[in-house]
């Protein structure tokens, strides 16, 4: 199997009414985790790497990975740079294969945002590689994207007619209330400016940050145009709690199969209700 662009599995999404989880793929257990769980569900997949993760494991290590499994699976499957920072890093993802990427300019004004969005565009398409783009800025941590409350700012539903227009980008992060990282409170997302925005916007919506977000509030997202939903924080969660438990039960334990074994066990579950409750269970062709 080859990998798909990212595209493609999100106009099936869009077409049949469901959401895709963006899982980030950090460490090589997490990577299994993820293929696990997916295979188990029979879900589309797309792995998500941020510039870190891709720092942390080496690019062509990420790329090996992924080569080394797409022997093995008949699953669509996107490979996606996550939240990247310039053009650069975006062609080196695309020259090493990747299938789709994200250029993050939203920290700059929205005209320099158009025009750095426009520039991945154009050479990711000419390669047939999906762009996702965001516009507004979601508040919190995201491995080298911290933005401050102060800094976090919604997405406008008429600027994002004209970001999507002008730039040409496939499908576009929207800053509706959610978080990157931990929550402080309970998160409230701002259901009347997703409509809005998916109103007059045509192209697939992507939620970030929605590791705290009850699947209630994501399935309504789902319902008003969010098709790919991007997860980190909870799997790293649910990773760490059971590597602590195993470590603190057995603190004589030395071999890092012993205790990242239970811990990825216990990410698979965890990857698998969020494909459940985002609906793309059994959705792989
Ligand atoms: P969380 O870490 O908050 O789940 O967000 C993930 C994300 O949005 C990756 O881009």
């Amino acid at each position: 199997m080859e990998l798909v662009p990212m595209a493609e599995i999100l106009q099936k999404a869009d077409e049949e009414g469901y959401g895709v989880g963006g899982f980030n793929v950090n460490n090589l257990e997490s990577l299994q985790a993820i293929i696990q769980a997916a295979e188990e569900e029979r879900s589309p997949l797309i792995l998500a790497t941020s510039e870190g993760a891709i720092n942390y494991m080496g690019m062509d290590h990420v790329i090996g990975m992924v080569k080394g499994y797409l022997k093995n699976t008949d699953l669509p499957v996107a490979l996606h740079l996550d939240h990247g920072g310039s053009f650069e890093a975006a062609m080196k993802c695309i020259r090493k294969g990747y299938s789709s990427v994200m250029i993050d300019a939203s920290k700059y004004p929205f005209e320099e945002n158009i025009a750095k969005t426009r520039e991945v565009v154009q050479a990711a398409h000419a390669v047939g590689v999906t762009v996702e783009a965001e516009l507004g800025r979601l508040v919190g941590n995201e491995d080298d994207v911290t933005v401050t409350e102060k800094e976090a700012a919604m997405t406008n539903p008429d600027e994002a007619v004209e970001f999507v227009e002008r730039t040409g980008v496939d499908c576009l992060a929207v800053a509706i209330g959610t978080a990157h990282g931990v929550y402080k409170g309970d998160p409230e997302l701002d259901f009347d400016r997703l409509q809005k925005i998916n109103d007059k916007v045509d192209v697939p919506l992507v939620l970030h940050g929605a590791s705290g977000v009850p699947d209630s509030d994501v399935q309504k997202s789902i319902e008003m145009g969010i098709r790919k939903i991007n997860v980190n924080t909870a799997f790293q969660q649910a990773f760490t709690a059971k590597l602590r438990e195993v470590l603190e039960e057995n603190p004589d334990m030395y071999d890092p199969r012993k205790y990242c074994g239970p811990a990825r066990d216990a990410m698979v579950e965890r990857v698998k209700d969020k494909i459940r409750a985002f609906g793309s269970d059994g959705k792989a062709w």
